[in-house]
Parts: C-alpha cells; sequence; structure tokens
C-alpha cells in the first residue's frame, strides 16, 4: 500500500524524520498506564553511576532537559566538580544503596564506569524496570553481553550503548553503500585502531596506599580484589584485564559498528588472537584478531548478498597492508582507525564511527536514504534519542539506534577478540558455538601457559630475561572469561529463557 499523510505509520514517520522531531506523536503520559509511559514534555528522573570522565559528557548532553536525580562515584576526587556542578542530584558512593534508596523515583540510569562494572550495575537496573544507556563496551563478558540483550526483551525498557557514532552520518551511510551494492558481496573486512594511548603490556604494579577520596573496595567491585595502584584508576583500568578490555574494546565498539551492521553479522564462528608479549593482567601493546562469521540471509531490499566474512582487526599501530590502488601518501588511519569492506566489486574505506566513506575505484555512489539519522548525533544527540525511546511506550518505541538488542550481540563480537588474544597460547583457530557460549575445541584436559611479568635487566652489560609463567587448564580459564564469577556482594539477575 502506498503510503500517504493518513496511514503513514508513526515508526516510518520517525525513521524518515528523525527520532526528535517525532515526540509531537507520543501520547501524554496521563493517557498511558503503567511506568515509562510519558509524554515528552514530562522529564525523566536520571541517575548517572561512574561521573569523573565520560559519564560526566553523557550527564550534560541530557541535564538540560531531563532532571538529574542521583548521582554515584567511587572517586570523589575525581568526581568532585560533577558533584559540585549537580547540587540538586543525591551523591553516592555505592550504585547499589543508591538503588535501595531512590529505586522508586529512578526511571533511567547511565552507566559510565570501567567496563568490569557496566554489566552488573545495568542488568540491576533493567531488572528493576529502569531505562539504561550504558558506555561501551557494553560489557566485560560474552554471558553479560548476552544477559543484558535478554534482560531488554523481558523488562521492554529502552536501551542505549554508548557508540555515538551509530547515530550519526558515517556508519549510516556507510551501511547505506554496503546494502546497495556499491562494492557487491563482502568475504574480508580490516580494521584497525591507533590505540592504546593508555600504558600496557605492563606487570602488575606494587601496591600504594589508597587515596582517602577514592573507595578501592567498590571500585573493584565484582571482581577479584588486589592492592591498589594508582595505575589503574582513573581511565588507566583500560589496560588492566580485571577492568578493561585492552584497544580493542575501547575503539571495536566505535570502529566495527558498520561492519557488524551493514554486513548482519551475528556470532562468529572461528577465532585466532595473537599479539605483543601477552601477560596475564595487563593488555599487550599490539594485537591481531581474527573471527569468521557465516553467510547470512541477506534483508530483502539488500541489493548484495552475504557470504562468509572474515573480519581481520588489528592494534597497537599495527594496520592492514594498503590494498592495491591506494592513493600514495594518504593515511589510513581517520578518526582514530579505519575499515577496509573488500567487495566483489570495489572496496569501500572509512574511518572510525564510519566517517568519510570513499570508494578505492574513486566512484561516488548515490545510495538512496534508509537509514535513520539523529540530530546532531555526537555532540548529544545519541543520548537524547535515548531519552526519547525511554519516554515512549514499549509497545511502539522506534528504539534507540544502539538499542541492546544489536548492541549486545555487536558487542559479543568485541568481546571474543579479547577471548582469542588471551587464549592465543593453545595455538589453535578457536571454534565458537554461539548459542551454547562456548568453544567447541577446547578439550576438558587443555593446557595454556600464561606469562605472568616481563622482568628484564642488564647484568654487567649483559641483558637477562625473566619470565615466570603459570600453566593453567584452558577450559576453566575460557570459562571465566566467558562467564565471570562474581565476588561476594555482587550478583546478576537470571539469564531470561
Ligand atoms: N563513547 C565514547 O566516546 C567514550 C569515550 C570515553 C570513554 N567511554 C567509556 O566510558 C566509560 C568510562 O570511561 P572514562 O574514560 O570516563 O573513565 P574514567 O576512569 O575517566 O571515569 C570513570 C568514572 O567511573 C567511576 N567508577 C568506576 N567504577 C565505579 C563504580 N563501581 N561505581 C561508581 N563509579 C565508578 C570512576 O571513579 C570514574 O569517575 C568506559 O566504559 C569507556 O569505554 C566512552
Amino acid at each position: 500500500m502506498k503510503e500517504d499523510s493518513k496511514n503513514i505509520t508513526r515508526r516510518s514517520f520517525i525513521e524518515r524524520t528523525g527520532a526528535v522531531a517525532a515526540g509531537l506523536t507520543i501520547l501524554p503520559g496521563s493517557v498511558m498506564s503503567g511506568f515509562g509511559h510519558r509524554a515528552p514534555s514530562d522529564k525523566l528522573n536520571i541517575a548517572v553511576v561512574g561521573i569523573g570522565g565520560m559519564g560526566n559528557s553523557n550527564l550534560k548532553n541530557v541535564k538540560g532537559s531531563e532532571n538529574i536525580v542521583a548521582l554515584c562515584d567511587v572517586d570523589w576526587g575525581y568526581s568532585k566538580k560533577v558533584f559540585a556542578d549537580n547540587p540538586g542530584a543525591k551523591a553516592y558512593w555505592d550504585w547499589r544503596k543508591m538503588y535501595d534508596e531512590m529505586g522508586k523515583s529512578i526511571d533511567a540510569v547511565i552507566v559510565a564506569t570501567a567496563d568490569h562494572s557496566h554489566a552488573v550495575v545495568a542488568a540491576n537496573a533493567m531488572a528493576m524496570g529502569k531505562h539504561v544507556y550504558v558506555q561501551k563496551p557494553l560489557t566485560h563478558s560474552v554471558y553479560e553481553s548476552r544477559l543484558l540483550t535478554k534482560l531488554t526483551a523481558k523488562h521492554k525498557v529502552a536501551t542505549q550503548m554508548g557508540n555515538q557514532g551509530s547515530s550519526a552520518e558515517g556508519v549510516n551511510l556507510t551501511i547505506e553503500w554496503l546494502q546497495n551494492g556499491e562494492i557487491g558481496d563482502v568475504t574480508k573486512v580490516e580494521a584497525f585502531t591507533d590505540r592504546p594511548i593508555w600504558p600496557q603490556g605492563l606487570n602488575v604494579p606494587k601496591g600504594e596506599w589508597v587515596p582517602e577520596t577514592l573507595d578501592w573496595n567498590l571500585f573493584i567491585g565484582p571482581t577479584k580484589m588486589r592492592p591498589y595502584n594508582s595505575l589503574y584508576t582513573p581511565w588507566n583500568w583500560r589496560g588492566w584485564w580485571d577492568f578493561g578490555t585492552g584497544a580493542l574494546g575501547d575503539m571495536a565498539c566505535h570502529i566495527l559498528h558498520p561492519v557488524f551492521k551493514g554486513l548482519k553479522l551475528q556470532y562468529p564462528i572461528k577465532a585466532q588472537g595473537s599479539s605483543t608479549l601477552l601477560l596475564t593482567d595487563c593488555a599487550p601493546n599490539a594485537q591481531m584478531v581474527k573471527l569468521i562469521y557465516p553467510a547470512r540471509v541477506a534483508p530483502k531490499n539488500a541489493k548484495m548478498k552475504l557470504p562468509q566474512v572474515e573480519v581481520t582487526w588489528y592494534d597497537g599501530g599495527l594496520e592492514p597492508p594498503k590494498p592495491a590502488g591506494w592513493p600514495a601518501g594518504k593515511n589510513m588511519n581517520d578518526a582514530g582507525g579505519g575499515v577496509l569492506f573488500h567487495g566483489t566489486k570495489d572496496t569501500l574505506v572509512c574511518g572510525c564511527y564510519g566517517v568519510n566513506p570513499w570508494l578505492l575505484s574513486g566512484r561516488k555512489p548515490a545510495a538512496p536514504q534508509t537509514e535513520r539519522r539523529v540530530d546532531k548525533a555526537m555532540m548529544g544527540g545519541h543520548e537524547m534519542d535515548w531519552v526519547r525511546a525511554c519516554k515512549e511506550s514499549p509497545e511502539n518505541r522506534v528504539e534507540a539506534k544502539s538499542n541492546f538488542y544489536e548492541a549486545g550481540p555487536f558487542n559479543e563480537m568485541v568481546v571474543m577478540g579479547v577471548l582469542a588474544v588471551r587464549l592465543q597460547g593453545l595455538n589453535r583457530e578457536l571454534e565458537w558455538d554461539g548459542e551454547k557460549m562456548e568453544f567447541k575445541n577446547i578439550g576438558a584436559d587443555d593446557k595454556v601457559r600464561l606469562t605472568i611479568s616481563d622482568n628484564f635487566t642488564i647484568v654487567d652489560g649483559d641483558p637477562k630475561f625473566n619470565r615466570p609463567n603459570l600453566t593453567i587448564n584452558a577450559r576453566e580459564f575460557a570459562s571465566e572469561m566467558i562467564k565471570h564469577t562474581y565476588r561476594d556482594g555482587y550478583s546478576l539477575p537470571e539469564m531470561p529463557a
């Protein structure tokens, strides 16, 4: 049926015009029933957990129109200014206490802590019916990503991962070119980031006195206790396996998003990783990961097929080889990384967040605009797209751009890269059963040898290397990385069926 102004659906209207403008069609909160159904003019009561860094940017992007009712951080020194700038919000150290005391008056939670605590903070909020905006990478493990995906369906809350590029022009245009068949069928993708720009490849530092303004026990949260050192937090937790996910976890949610969405990826079937010296605690300086995805069914309107595809990731200064025809002298790095989609007809190149897509042939495609854009995506639009979704009823909500139905499986791709690198000592291509969340070819008795630290000294002009190691059961090591054991006092809601 041809759409005219009478029969155009609210969904298609939003998809064509952008989300925020469509708020006009939303019924006022008084007409709707149940929690979370609101008029756009109604303000959300938002709590933010982890406010010292990116959380403050997210907060600033919503506070103009919404109520910030509670702020939580474990480091009141680093976060001092943010607390001071928001005197109307109740201040907390422990998000569990905040949920206990203010659960009833909070509508939505923004989570911008270190990666290892994203899932436990978000999942418990979702189980209370709260909408959540969670920074990238969505979670620290595969299991946690699967859980957040399923909790989204169970509790019907509005969700958004903080990969703001997903709302912007670059990712959407890249997806349109792919799906319009501009480069044919894609069997190989290469991607990279110039990160880390924080220290990696380090030995575990000695313990230090904990500053009075930091609650180290609360920072550790669900993971295992270790002595404090100022090398861990703020910011540098990225390079420590217990807290972060290395350069891949930090940047792949921005760089691989057009790959995951544009090529309709789901679970990989094979994974392999390699890196500079791999240590038990700290991520390596540079890594390479290859993931293989099986053939997928192309969407009805797509003009390309989706055969098996191999996605290779590089970081730490490594880049894919420049393909034949690459303009001499042109830097591959655009905004922190880049992607090469190798198609049967052409090669599509774009930067981080899908920015500045171009074809190696020089041809300039004019694909029809099919993907929804979000106004000022990188400057608060992504957050406000989520705010809009929070106020819509679950029955006819237009999900936010990086909602967990997509961000959950996408994040599984990202943390699979961490698994591949940390299991490289098995010296095999790992075979993955996505549904079951387990490796098919790690035997019960397989062992993996891990290097604990890298000690180098010069004695009488002679270099001496000392690399203590340990050998552990590979299946147990993998299982613990796929589904973490949480410390006492921290638990996740049950995995919905
Ligand atoms: N989307 C983006 O472009 C972007 C940019 C930067 C960071 N990030 C993401 O944002 C998150 C935070 O990164 P950052 O650079 O702001 O780090 P950061 O260390 O600068 O800030 C994190 C804040 O969270 C606090 N925190 C840690 N654990 C906590 C807990 N359990 N409860 C309450 N507060 C806690 C810390 O004290 C700190 O104030 C990460 O997931 C990161 O990947 C996203």
